[in-house]
């Protein structure tokens, strides 16, 4: 749910700053963009040197930097990100924010924003306890300004009590928490079929095609970033399990088809995979061998279709889309199998060997759906994925 989203960290100057450093490099696995502004006490703690390097990102510091203002503004700044966090929230910088002041570039981009903000306050039990931080505090959260902690144990100088920042790892699974529920797919359930499926004709041999996975694996990560509980059923490829979805592994066709309608019920199924057609009909349970007689001939089975059954099941999910890999009359194939499949989307392609789209990284697609047809532009696949759950978001809406 992090994945893709730009987080605005504004690193405060307590001890508890190290723990930053755990921050950013927890919110990047989660592939989240990660902008980072020291005050000038947290410069004391650590290092814009180390911040820039785990965020790989420039670091901001400093109101009055002419390069930086140039470059992006503390305006911009302030709003170029789906929200802030302020890990450590000292007492100074709770009392800056309850008070509005604007006096150095983290309380001023803390002023400018209108993105939500979350705080992780760290500082000693005592200046915790105090009558001004907790006044302050309740003001911001009258605010609608989260707070995160602080926790109970330890601190720093030996004393124990309520005052320890929250661990990294349980702020970052906070802020997952709240983008997936403000997320446009928040509590909706999602299928994606990816990659091509391998049809055994004995233990060593199968029938496969040349599907990459790459845009199956995409469409699933766009769904889930914008907060779909997403299922891929993926069959073999190189690609790794995309992080935010629930991957289960099939090889073949009727596993690929199992495995889809066990993630039932669903909201949204999308089938990207390239399914083979059909099947060896008698796979071999031991290896074929030359026997210097008449060749084999390979009787086939035709496999289920995952997209009709889907489509046409008791648990329909609510949007069903297609896609039509096609070296000839494209539209035409595309709009027929729309009808056939009984699915309410093909996403349309041209996947003649000229056009590189089968393995590759980009892609030209056609949307037909039961008004017509819409063609974008060439772009990566990510984009198509992008732009495609974007699309599936706004007709669920
Ligand atoms: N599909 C499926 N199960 C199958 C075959 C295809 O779910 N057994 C899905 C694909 O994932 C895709 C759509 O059906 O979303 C169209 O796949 P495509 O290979 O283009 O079409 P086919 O159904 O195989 O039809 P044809 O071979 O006649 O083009």
């Amino acid at each position: 749910m992090l994945d893709g989203k730009r987080i605005l960290l504004i690193i405060g100057g307590g001890i508890a700053a190290y723990k930053s450093l755990d921050l950013i490099r927890r919110l990047r696995e989660g592939r989240a963009q990660v902008r980072c502004v020291l005050t000038p006490a947290a410069k004391q703690f650590v290092t814009p040197l180390s911040v820039g390097t785990l965020s790989h990102e420039r670091v901001y510091d400093d109101l009055f930097d002419l390069t930086a203002e140039h470059e992006i503004g503390h305006i911009r700044l302030a709003r170029e990100c789906d929200l802030v966090l302020v890990a450590p929230a000292t007492a100074d910088l709770l009392a800056k924010m309850a008070l509005g002041l604007a006096n150095d570039l983290a309380s001023t981009v803390l002023l400018a924003t209108d993105r939500p903000i979350f705080v992780a306050p760290a500082m000693n039990h005592v200046m915790w306890a105090n009558a001004a931080t907790q006044e302050n505090v309740a003001k911001l959260a009258a605010r609608g300004i989260a707070v995160l902690g602080p926790d109970a144990g330890e601190l720093a100088e030996g004393e124990i009590g309520l005052g320890r920042m929250r661990e990294p790892a349980a702020l970052a699974a906070s802020i997952a928490q709240h983008l997936a529920a403000s997320a446009p797919l928040a509590g909706k359930r999602a299928l994606v079929t990816s990659g091509p499926t391998y049809e055994p004709i004995d233990p060593v041999r199968y029938i496969a095609n040349r599907s990459s996975g790459k845009q199956g694996h995409a469409i699933a990560v766009a769904l889930a970033s914008l907060g779909a509980e997403t299922t891929l059923v993926s069959g073999p490829t190189r690609l790794v399990d995309p992080p935010g979805c629930h991957v289960v592994h099939i090889e073949t066709a009727q596993e690929m088809l199992a495995a889809s309608l066990a993630s039932l019920p669903a909201d949204i199924a999308v089938c990207a995979a390239a399914v083979a057609d059909w099947r060896p009909a008698h796979a071999a349970t031991s290896k074929l061998k030359k026997d210097g007689s008449t060749p084999h001939a390979l009787e086939l089975a035709e496999n289920p279709d995952i997209l009709a059954t889907l489509a046409q099941n008791v648990a329909r999910p609510r949007l069903v889309v297609g896609f039509a890999a096609e070296t000839d009359n494209l539209l035409a194939h595309a709009a027929a199998k729309r009808v056939r499949k009984g699915c309410d989307w093909i996403v349309a392609n041209d996947v003649s060997p000229a056009t590189g789209t089968f393995g590759g990284d980009a892609n030209t697609v056609h949307i037909v759906d039961a008004t017509g047809t819409e063609t974008w532009a060439p772009m990566s696949k990510k984009d198509v994925a992008a732009r495609l759950a974007a699309r599936i978001a706004k007709a669920l809406a």
